[in-house]
Order: structure tokens, then sequence, then C-alpha cells
């Protein structure tokens, strides 16, 4: 290449830099942070905010919509749960998914700059069940999702970021394949989205290391090691061998929790109030600090409002009255001094109850302070996380406890009359996540070919999942039993 040529060339590649520097500031803000709100159909009413509303998690957090809309075309094989692949996309990790509806519950989308898919407190906090094989699902906000798999869907996208064939080629090939991006976004895509998401979701992998630990066992469906997930992302734990798989809770009905009689929210009363545990909760979502505190605020007190009114659904299946009343007098006499007194919702000591101690055991006075710091170096005013070393878990109110099953703080009892049985009695192995319910137990159907299926297997020998302990009531006959149960349908 000759002196001049070169010189030539340079000429036009720095006339050409230069534009696409002015283009580029000029599309920069508008294609890559612009805001725009979500469609209205989203707000209409509380609860569709709750299921698709954006908490602000898009910003840090977010999945690039066309990513997210073709992981499950690139990586089939990914979408796994239990080791065991199910066909079906995001729908084969459990997800609660209405008809009718682009995304699961609980999967927001947001435009900011482009969309981006991200998650809300409805993912986690949503139930579903069938009232037999061949029905419909029906959807319960403020439910626990029992269905969910929360650790399989944390696994699935770091396990797509770690693999060669997450590159531009391969995802632009297969977005080009669903939908005719315009220009500056495949440009966007190519160059920026696309290596970006890559980098971002391996720089988390450190932090979910303990989610592939081969020493622990599958959360499986409807479960979560919440705590852990604290002190892993929150406070920057170093790793340790502490396990605390909790079922998911439901979250109607807050203001139950009275704060001037000590009853306080999560499995071991950890926290001081609900004000506290949603924005813990939120800022886990976000996965980062807000980026606008009062905003982020204002999302908290919604939320806080809704989830303090939001009633859990009657029974919805026949109950026989006569048994209903006998019930009541048995629970009167052998369960209401804990769950129905001023004691409901305060901690009893661990030894008192006897259940599995994994998640107790998972969170501590230290890992309190420290959360606490770094919520407040956030500039965010709270009461907080109570910082002691606590006793045990929390006498649970019972209200909705129809639909919360599997029961006991890990999910290690299908069904209510189950617990009504020495632990020694209660089944060993069964599946979980699937939402056929049995009224004759009370909960749901663990144990047929469908319910091993579409379930996760849980086995009470493995760490954190132990079924012992709380064996009130299991003296009582078989008749007495199932009338406690009877009357347990009406809470
Ligand atoms: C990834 C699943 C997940 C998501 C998402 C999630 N939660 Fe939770 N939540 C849990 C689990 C698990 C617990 C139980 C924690 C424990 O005590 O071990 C919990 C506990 C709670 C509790 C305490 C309930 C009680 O009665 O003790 C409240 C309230 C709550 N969450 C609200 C929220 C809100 C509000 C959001 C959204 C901002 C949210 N959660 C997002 C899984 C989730
Ligand atoms: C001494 C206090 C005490 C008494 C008495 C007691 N419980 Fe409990 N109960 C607890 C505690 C504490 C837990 C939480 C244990 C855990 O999750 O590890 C619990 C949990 C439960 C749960 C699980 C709730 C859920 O959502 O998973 C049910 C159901 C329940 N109790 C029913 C009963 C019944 C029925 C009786 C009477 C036969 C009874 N309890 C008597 C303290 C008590």
């Amino acid at each position: 290449m000759s002196n001049c040529a070169c010189k030539t060339w340079l000429k036009y590649a720095a006339l050409g830099l230069a534009t696409l520097a002015v283009i580029g500031g000029m599309i920069g803000y508008d294609r890559g942070f612009r805001e725009y709100p979500q469609p209205d159909w989203v707000t209409a009413t509380p609860d569709m905010r709750f299921k698709y509303g954006s908490i602000g998690a898009e910003q840090d957090s977010g999945i690039p919509y066309w990513i997210f809309y073709v992981l499950p075309r690139v990586f089939p094989e990914k979408f796994k749960e239990d080791g065991k692949v199910v066909p079906g996309g995001y729908a084969a990790l459990g997800v609660p998914w209405e008809m009718g509806q682009e995304l699961p519950v609980g999967f927001t989308k947001k435009t900011i700059g482009f969309a981006r898919v991200a998650n809300n407190c409805a993912v986690c906090h949503t139930t579903s069940y069938r009232v037999s094989p061949d029905a419909n699902p029906v959807f319960v906000v403020g439910g626990p999702g029992h269905t969910t798999n929360v650790q399989a869907f944390f696994r699935l996208l770091i396990d797509c970021a770690k693999d060669p064939r997450f590159n531009a080629d391969i995802l632009m090939a297969e977005i080009n394949r669903v939908t005719a991006l315009d220009w500056i976004d495949k440009l966007l895509y190519r160059f920026l989205i696309i290596p970006i998401t890559k980098k971002r979701l391996l720089e988390r992998e450190a932090q979910f290391a303990w989610l592939y630990r081969p020493d622990f066992p599958e959360w499986g469906r409807g479960r979560d090691d919440g705590m852990n997930l604290t002190r892993y992302f929150m406070i920057k734990a170093p790793m340790d061998d502490y396990f605390g798989p909790a079922d998911m809770p439901a979250v109607w009905n807050l203001k139950k929790y009275d704060p001037a009689k000590g009853s306080r929210p999560n499995y071991a009363a950890d926290t001081h109030d609900v004000h506290s545990v949603v924005i813990d909760s939120a800022l886990g979502v976000l996965g980062a600090p807000p980026k606008n505190n009062a905003r982020f605020l204002e999302q908290v007190d919604w939320l806080k409002t809704y989830l303090s009114e939001l009633q859990p659904p009657s029974y919805p299946f026949p109950l026989d009255q006569a048994r209903v009343a006998s019930g009541k007098a048995l629970f009167a006499t052998h369960c209401a001094s804990c769950h129905a007194s001023d004691k409901t919702g305060t901690g009893l000591p661990l030894a008192d109850v006897g259940t599995d101690r994994g998640r107790l055991d998972t969170w501590n006075k230290g890992a309190a302070i420290k959360a606490n710091q770094v919520v407040k170096e956030m500039g965010i005013q709270r009461k907080g996380l109570v910082e002691e070393d606590l006793p045990g878990y929390h006498i649970p109110f019972l209200d909705g406890l129809w639909l919360r099953a599997p029961y006991l703080h890990n999910g290690s009892v299908p069904t209510l009359r189950e617990l009504l049985e020495p632990a020694a009695k209660r089944p060993k192995v069964f599946w979980r996540g699937y939402d056929v319910y049995d009224q004759k137990n009370v909960g749901f159907v663990t144990n047929t070919p469908e319910a091993q299926r579409v379930g996760t297997k849980f086995d009470t020998a493995s760490k954190g999942s132990g079924n012992q302990g709380h064996e009130f009531g299991t003296g009582l006959s078989a008749s007495e039993k199932d009338a406690l149960v009877e009357y347990m349908k009406t809470l």
C-alpha cells in the first residue's frame, strides 16, 4: 500500500468514526437507555400489576428480550430439572403461565432502550392448583410458588452464557428467524447487547457456585435457598457448608404481622417488619442498588399495601360441616395455644418443635449486621434484619393453609393429613411441584406416575430436607385427625 493511499484510507476511517460517534450519541440514548412505560393492561388491575408489573429489575438483571426469546431454541437441552430435560422451554421450569400470556407470571417486559425481560415477586409468590389431571390450572396471586424451579432457572442462564454457542453469530441467526430488527438494533445486538449479556451472566458465576455443589441436594420445585442468596449476593460472604432450602411462603394478608406483639416475617422471624422484608426482597430481585431510591420506595409501598390487604381464597371444594365443628374443638385444645394466640408469628426455640435446623443455621447475627449495613449504605431507611442469633422457627399464621402444601418451612411433609402422623410414618420420598389437588389429605398429589413425571423428587434424608419434628396432634385417633384436617381447610 502506498503512503498516500494509506493516508486517504485513514481519513475516511476517521471521518467514518466521527460520524458514527455523532449518530451513536444520538441514538445511543434512545436505543440504549430511554425508558418506556409498560402497556396499560399491565397496570389495569392490582393483580395484573403484581403478576406482570416491573419493579425495576430490568435495569441490572434484565435479559434482552430477543435473547430470552431464542434461548430455548438454541439450548433446548439446558431446559432441565433434576437432570431430566423436559421439552417446552421456560414452561418446563414449572413457572406459572396463564393462557394467552406471552410471558409466564412473574416475568416482566419493559423497554429501556431495548425490550428487556426481568422478574418480579410473583414468580415465587403465585401458586396454581388443578381440580383434576385434565383440568386447567387456577392461579392464585400471593400463594407459594410451589411449581417454580428457581434453581433450574438460575443455572440455566449461567449454563447458556458459559456455552461457546452463546455468541453473536448463532444468536443473531436465530433472532433473525423470528423478527426483523432494524439495522441499529442489529448492530446493537451483535456488538453490544449479546457480548455484554454474556459477560454479565458470567460475572455472576462465582456467586452462584453453591448452586452446583454435588454434595447439596437439588432445591427442587417450590423451594429457594433464600438466605444463602442473600449471603452470597448481598453481603458477599465466602462459601461455606450451610444450606437452608426453604419452601416458598404465601405472602397474602401481611397485615397479620404486628411488630407490637412481636410477630415477625420470614421463617425464623429474621426481620423486624413487613416493610423491611419487602425492601430486602425487592433488592434481591433488582440484584443491584436502585437507580432512584424514591421510585424504588414507591414500589415497595405499593407492594406492602397490596400484600397487606390481599386475602387468600376460601377452600373451593365441599366441606363436611359436622366434621369442621369437631375439628375446631380439637384445634382449640391442641393447636390454638401456638397457632391462634399472641405467640403466633413469634420465634419458638427449635427444641420445642424439633424440625430440620438447616435453614435456621444458614443465617446469623453477623450476617444480619452486614446486610443492614449494605442497605443503609444505599441510603435506604428500614428497621431491617434482627441483629440477634435467633432461637428457632416462627409459629406460622395458618391463613390460606389449604393452598400452602407441602408443609413445614422446608416443604418436607406433602399433606396436612400426613403432618398429623408421627415423623417415622410420614412419606420419606415424594414428588413435588405437580399441581393436581388432593382434597382428602389436603395438599397436592405427590406419588402418581404423572406427579413423578412433572414434579421433582424430594428425599427427606437429604441435607436440609428432614421431615422430623412438629409431632403435635399425632396421638389423636384417625377420625379425630380427619376432623382436624377438615377444620384446617377453613382457615
Ligand atoms: C426467587 C424467589 C422469590 C422471589 C422472587 C421473591 N421471594 Fe419473597 N420469599 C421467598 C422465600 C423462599 C421466602 C422465605 C424466606 C425464608 O424465611 O427463608 C420469602 C419470604 C418473603 C416474605 C415473608 C413471608 C412470611 O410470612 O414470612 C415476604 C413478605 C416476601 N417474601 C415478599 C416478597 C416480595 C414483596 C417480593 C418481590 C419484591 C419477593 N418476596 C420476591 C422467595 C422469593
Ligand atoms: C408449641 C407450639 C406449636 C403447637 C402446639 C403446634 N404447632 Fe404447628 N407449628 C409450630 C411451629 C414452630 C411451626 C413451624 C415449624 C417449621 O416450619 O419448621 C409449625 C408449623 C405448622 C404447620 C405448617 C404450616 C405451613 O404452612 O407449612 C401446620 C400445618 C401446623 N403447624 C399445624 C398444627 C396443628 C394442626 C397443631 C395442633 C395439632 C399444631 N400445629 C400445634 C408450632 C406449634
